[in-house]
């Protein structure tokens, strides 16, 4: 027996459709799907093409590009731009904000074409990371960098594994799977467990002893409880923690034997990693703080490529690491 399942098009059909929406936000996340696949079939055939290097350049953060970086990166600025739909893009690729459709584009997109560079040579697992936000309709749009908590939606594939999670505002997060004809099918809802029996932390534990004092000792507490799992790709840890429910932690490098390599800002960047995964994780039951232990959804960027320090997962564990991070700057 043929078992045909519900496609993501379908799916976000159905869902404009019951909220009388327009057309144009499954016009744009098409293109997203569209550019994704692309992505999906360069990554799954780098080794061949011998596309898994350097590219010869460093980008905006003084970080060495990848040739899979500049191709992730023209493949989502081609299908984003002609989808006619988009004002501005920010690309962790790009120093610029990139201007698209000044006139007649509706959404702001912020994008991390490629996550998880160390995993690339490997042809182990990286990410496409987006968040989108809504031009202002009734009034003059002023462009102004979006906070987390105005974004409409955010999403992140994972590559080459072909998942596909993606959270809309109030209508909680979706997991979905690639199928052999490159559809994204099958619709699951993902809820944090409560339980904490399958939680996990996921850090990057050679920056242990970097980390303030508090999260030190914090982590040294709940290692005897909880297993610990690190990638080296956020979208590939997000998505163990949105499953099995935990806590990811990117903290602030503030105790570095080098103290020009601390990194009091801590190291992902807000706009298309840190507010896309908080977004994703709030939809579905968890919360998000930064070092100061204030939500990540609420801070304003004041520039595209700004960076925070991150805590992101079960609310318990977000709320635990929350007042710690306050009594320590009381
Ligand atoms: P990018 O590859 O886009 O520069 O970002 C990598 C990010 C993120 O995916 C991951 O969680 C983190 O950096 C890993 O950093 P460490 O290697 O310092 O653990
Ligand atoms: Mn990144
Ligand atoms: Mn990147």
């Amino acid at each position: 027996m043929l078992r045909f399942e519900e496609t993501f098009m379908d799916f976000l059909l159905e869902h404009q459709e019951r909220h009388n929406r327009t057309y144009h936000f499954l016009i744009l996340m098409n293109s997203i799907l569209n550019a994704a696949k692309r992505i999906q079939h360069y990554y799954l055939t780098g080794a061949l093409r011998g596309s898994l290097g350097l590219a010869g350049s460093t980008n905006v953060q003084g970080e060495e590009v990848l040739q899979m970086d500049q191709i992730a990166n023209d493949v989502v600025k081609h299908y984003v731009g002609s989808s006619g739909r988009v004002i501005h893009a920010v690309s962790e690729e790009e120093k610029e904000i990139i201007p698209m459709n000044l006139e007649g584009g509706r959404y702001f997109i912020y994008y991390d074409p490629m996550d998880g560079s160390s995993n690339v040579p490997h042809n182990l697992p990286v990410g496409f990371l987006f968040g989108i936000a809504k031009r202002n309709l009734d009034g003059p749009e002023d462009l102004h960098l979006r906070a987390g908590h105005e974004y409409i939606a955010a999403g992140m594939f994972v590559i080459p594994t072909g998942t596909f999670t993606l959270a809309l505002r109030n209508a909680g997060c979706w997991r979905f799977h690639i199928d052999e004809v490159m559809n994204y099918v099958k619709p699951t809802r993902m809820v944090l467990p409560e339980n904490p029996k399958t939680w996990e932390l996921s850090f990057n534990s050679a920056n242990r002893g970097t980390f303030a004092e508090p999260i030190r000792e914090w982590i040294t507490e709940k290692e005897k409880r909880y297993g610990f799992r690190y990638l080296g790709a956020l979208a590939g840890d997000f998505h163990r923690i949105l499953t099995n429910g935990g806590l990811f932690l990117y903290p602030a490098i503030v105790n570095h034997p080098d103290p020009a390599k601390n990194r009091p800002k801590g190291k992902l960047r807000l706009m298309y990693e840190a507010a896309v995964v908080s977004f994703m994780c709030c939809e579905a039951g968890g919360s998000a703080v930064d070092e100061e232990g204030m939500p990540i959804l609420s801070i304003v960027p004041e520039k595209p490529h700004q960076r925070t320090a991150l805590y992101v997962g079960s609310k318990p564990l977000v709320e635990e690491i929350s007042s710690i991070l306050k009594k320590a700057r009381s």
